[in-house]
């Protein structure tokens, strides 16, 4: 039964990695390089802020879900007090500065939300800029470290 409980605590932490690092992946390599084809740019911006809406709604739920799996496997596997114990702090550092990360990018979007929704467009990109720039490109870099480490403390 125990064993049962961790296969699916596992399952939901690898899945919630799954989604925030390949949803992140997929729009900033897939969706940002295929945005530039609309041609209207008021109608450009309004797509891009849906789909990081909707984005950031579903992911949110898998940010939650990491963290719940996180706390629960290393309670269960003792890693706090293994010799493993310096790689999961550094993953507890990592899930951190990504989810501040992400916190802020949410906030941006808002913000450039509320520019579009004032008419002013120039501001608009100017809030959005920084999230394909380098925030995303941070915590894919984080995001693919973390899934590494994950691994390390899987034990072989
Ligand atoms: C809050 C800190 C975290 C802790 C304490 C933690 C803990 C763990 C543990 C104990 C495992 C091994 C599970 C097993 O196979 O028995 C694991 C695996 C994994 N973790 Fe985390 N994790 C954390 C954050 C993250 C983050 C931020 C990501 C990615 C965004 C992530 C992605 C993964 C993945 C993909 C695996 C599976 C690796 C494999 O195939 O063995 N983890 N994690």
């Amino acid at each position: 039964m125990i064993e049962t409980n961790m296969h699916l605590i596992v399952f939901l932490h690898v899945i919630s990695a799954v989604i925030w690092v390949g949803g992140m992946i997929a729009i900033r390599f897939a969706v940002h390089y295929a945005t530039p084809k609309i041609k209207e740019p008021k109608v450009k911006l309004e797509i891009t802020l849906e789909i990081l809406r909707r984005f950031f709604k579903i992911v949110s739920v898998f940010i939650m879900l990491l963290i719940l799996t996180a706390v629960a496997m290393s309670l269960e596997f003792g890693l706090n007090k293994s010799e493993l114990s310096s790689i999961s702090h550094s993953k507890e550092a990592i899930y951190m500065i990504m989810t501040i990360i992400f916190i802020y990018i949410v906030k941006k979007r808002n913000q450039a939300q509320q520019f579009f929704n004032d008419g002013n467009m120039l501001e608009c990109k100017k809030q959005l800029l920084p999230i394909a720039g380098y925030l995303i490109p941070i915590n894919i870099t984080l995001g693919v470290v973390a899934i590494y480490l994950g691994i390390v403390l899987r034990g072989f």
